[in-house]
Order: structure tokens, then C-alpha cells, then sequence
């Protein structure tokens, strides 16, 4: 009977195990302890998502949100492993890329207990970036890596990665977008909107690499303004904040929201023209929903996306953001399922099941 510990603690991560958590009511021998760090707790960046995908209460909630990188990491990984010892699985499941992923897998790593990466091999190349550093380290501690297309399997191998430990099962994303695909949910206010179903572009922004500098973020706002068109905003907290501190003032085409719910969040993405991000989940969803992506980075971790043509980077650049928007093409559905076939949170149960330990 395997015992797990997930860790989650941002956004992303709840939508991700909510995937493989549901697959476990297949397994009811499995026992999972799901521990939520703190990271993101605002209601609509936590609560929302647990009572939304029915995701259970986590057994431990250790409060560790904001603070810097070393911070917060630093106070996750004390406490998570306090939670590890007293526990003692024999995984610990930990999703994508935050510090809540990088505390979990060093806590469990130096505890010897195997660590199951789900996510892996996704590779900007940017050390820049502080999802690359936890990616890239997580990757090399775990036991169990779970990489979403063969593209990620290749970038573990090339660090040197043996071979044995990586299986590719697809994205869990992709799992979930087909899962709550028919229990979307029109967001009240959009009524009240200048906007129609398929006239306006969805826009989320939260990459330190835009939000943490000014430029970019004017670079941003002015393209998003260039292209004319209904943008619909779902602000995260750190935006938010940024954008009140760097006195920017959207124009009178983009329309702010706060953070929605997930089921609300793949309604505006089934229903929008076209979408503007800078998030790693977003840009795949676009792809999942049928509707083409710029992506305001100036790299992708998700490539194939990039070479299928229907995600454009632009970096932060006002007119390219502007053109690319305007330039839209519809995901030709013989580009599709590259990603798996929604299946990817049993495959993992399985693995996990008939790992046999050296
Ligand atoms: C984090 C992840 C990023 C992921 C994103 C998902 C790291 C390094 N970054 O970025 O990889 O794409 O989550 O959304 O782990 N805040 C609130 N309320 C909240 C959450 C955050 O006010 O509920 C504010 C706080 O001021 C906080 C800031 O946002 O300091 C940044 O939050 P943090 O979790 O550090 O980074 P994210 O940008 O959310
Ligand atoms: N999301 C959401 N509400 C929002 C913005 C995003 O439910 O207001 C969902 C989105 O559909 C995707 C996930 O959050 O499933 C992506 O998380 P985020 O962009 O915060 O992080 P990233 O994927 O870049 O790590």
C-alpha cells in the first residue's frame, strides 16, 4: 500500500493534483497526505480551486506565502520536512516548477525518500528565470521523473538522467482541460461587458521577468492597447500591485478583473478570440481550447507549440504583441494531441506502482 505526500502551493499545482488525485479514487489503496505550503492564499489564488475540482481539505497547511526567493523556500523546506519525518511516505509528489516544488524535493531528496517529479524536463534555458533554477534542480534530485512530451524527455537525457527514470505520459493539464471542459461556467460579469463570445482577447501576466520591470510592463500595456481589441484581464496579485506601483493605466480596451476560478478561467479561454500570456499553463491551454497564443516571453519551454505555429513569442514588445494579436489563426484540429490523450494522471499511478526500487 504506497503512501504519498503531495506538496502543492501555488495556482497551477492544485489543478495539476487535482488530475492525479482524482485518478487515485481508482487505487483505493493508495493513501495520500496532500500538504499545501502557503504559497499562493489569497481565496481566489486557493480556497477557489479546492472547492471548485473537489480537491481534499490538505491534511497539513503551513502558511509560508510571500518573502523572498531564499525565504520562503528556505521556511517551506524546514517545515515540509517536519511533515516528511513525521509521515513517512514512500513518494513524495511534487508538480511544475515553485519554490513550493524545489522545497518539497530537496526536504524528501535529503531524507532518502524518493521524489516523483511530474513536469519534468521542461527546459527555457534561461537561468534567469527562478522557475528554471527549481526545474532544473528538482529534475536531478528526483527518483521518478514524468516528462509531458518526448521534447523534455530529450532536455533530461542531455543533462545526463538515466534513462530508466524518465517516462513520458503526457500533460495532466491536458487531463484536466478535457475533465472540466463541459463544467465551464460564464463568469457573472461578463454580460456587463462591451464584449461578445469570440470577439475579445484573454490576457494573464504574472512572470517576475514582466511584472519586476517597468519597461516591460508599458512595453505590454501598450500592445495589448495597439491591438484595439477587447483584452479581458484577470489581474494576479503581484500584477495588481506592480501596476499600481509603476502608476500604469490600462487603456480603455483592457478590462481588469481579480484572479477567477479555474472553471470560470476555461470558459473565458473557450469563448475568447484569442489569448495574450505570459504563463506556462495558459499558452497550453489556448492550444487544448482550439485558439491560437502570443506568448509575451521572450523563450517558451513549451517549443512544440512554437513549431506547430500557433504560439508566437513576442518578448515584451509593444508593436510585435500588437501585430501578433492581430494576426491570429485558429489551431487546425490536425495539429492536436500533442500532449497525450487525457490519461496522463493514471499513467503516473501506474508507474509509481511498478517502480521497483534498485
Ligand atoms: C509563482 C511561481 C511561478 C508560477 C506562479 C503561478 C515561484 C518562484 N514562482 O509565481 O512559477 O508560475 O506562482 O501563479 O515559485 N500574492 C498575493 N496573494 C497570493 C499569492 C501571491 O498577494 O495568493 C503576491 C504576494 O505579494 C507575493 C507575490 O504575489 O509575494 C508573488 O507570489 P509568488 O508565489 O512568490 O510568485 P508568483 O508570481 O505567484
Ligand atoms: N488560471 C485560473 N484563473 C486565473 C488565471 C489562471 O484559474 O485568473 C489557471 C489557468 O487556467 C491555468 C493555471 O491557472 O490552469 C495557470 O497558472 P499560472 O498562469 O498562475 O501559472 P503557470 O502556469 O505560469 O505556472
Amino acid at each position: 500500500m504506497p503512501k504519498l505526500v503531495t506538496i502543492v502551493g501555488a495556482r497551477p499545482q492544485f489543478i495539476k493534483a487535482a488530475v492525479v488525485s482524482r485518478a487515485m479514487s481508482g487505487h483505493p489503496d493508495i493513501k495520500e497526505a496532500l500538504v499545501h505550503t502557503g504559497q499562493h492564499y489569497d481565496v481566489n489564488m486557493s480556497d477557489i480551486f479546492f472547492e471548485e475540482m473537489s480537491i481534499s481539505k490538505p491534511a497539513y497547511h503551513l502558511g509560508v506565502g510571500g518573502g523572498t526567493h531564499g525565504a520562503m523556500t528556505g521556511r517551506q523546506l524546514e517545515k515540509i520536512e517536519e511533515v516528511l519525518i513525521a509521515e513517512k511516505p514512500d513518494w513524495v509528489l511534487v508538480y511544475g516548477d515553485t519554490n513550493s516544488t524545489l522545497a518539497g524535493a530537496l526536504a524528501a531528496a535529503k531524507l532518502h525518500i524518493p521524489v516523483a517529479h511530474v513536469e519534468a524536463g521542461l527546459r527555457s534555458f534561461n537561468r534567469r528565470m527562478p522557475e528554471e533554477i527549481n526545474r532544473v534542480v528538482t529534475d536531478h534530485v528526483a527518483t521518478l521523473l514524468f516528462a509531458p512530451t518526448e521534447i523534455s524527455r530529450s532536455n533530461l537525457l542531455a543533462e545526463g538522467i538515466s534513462e530508466s527514470k524518465i517516462e513520458v505520459v503526457g500533460d495532466v493539464m491536458y487531463d484536466a482541460a478535457i475533465f472540466y471542459k463541459d463544467r465551464a461556467v460564464e463568469p457573472g460579469w461578463f454580460k456587463d461587458l462591451p464584449t461578445a463570445r469570440g470577439d475579445y482577447v484573454l490576457c494573464t501576466i504574472h512572470r517576475a521577468e514582466n511584472t519586476d520591470n517597468k519597461q516591460h510592463m508599458q512595453a505590454i500595456f501598450s500592445g495589448l492597447a495597439a491591438s484595439g481589441l477587447p483584452v479581458i484581464l484577470p489581474l494576479h496579485p503581484r500584477t495588481r500591485s506592480r501596476i499600481a506601483a509603476m502608476e500604469i493605466n490600462p487603456a480603455s480596451n483592457i478590462f481588469l478583473t481579480d484572479p477567477v476560478g479555474y472553471l470560470e478561467m476555461i470558459w473565458l479561454e473557450m469563448n475568447c478570440r484569442s489569448i495574450a500570456t505570459d504563463s506556462g499553463g495558459v499558452q497550453k491551454e489556448a492550444y487544448f481550447h482550439g485558439k491560437s497564443c502570443v506568448t509575451m516571453r521572450e523563450e517558451t519551454e513549451w517549443v512544440e507549440l512554437v513549431d506547430l505555429g500557433c504560439n508566437k513569442l513576442t518578448g515584451p514588445n509593444a508593436g510585435k504583441i500588437a501585430q501578433a494579436i492581430l494576426d491570429d489563426a485558429a489551431v487546425p484540429e490536425s495539429a492536436r494531441g500533442i500532449y497525450g490523450s487525457g490519461s496522463s494522471g493514471e499513467k503516473i499511478l501506474d508507474s509509481i506502482y511498478g517502480f521497483k526500487h534498485p
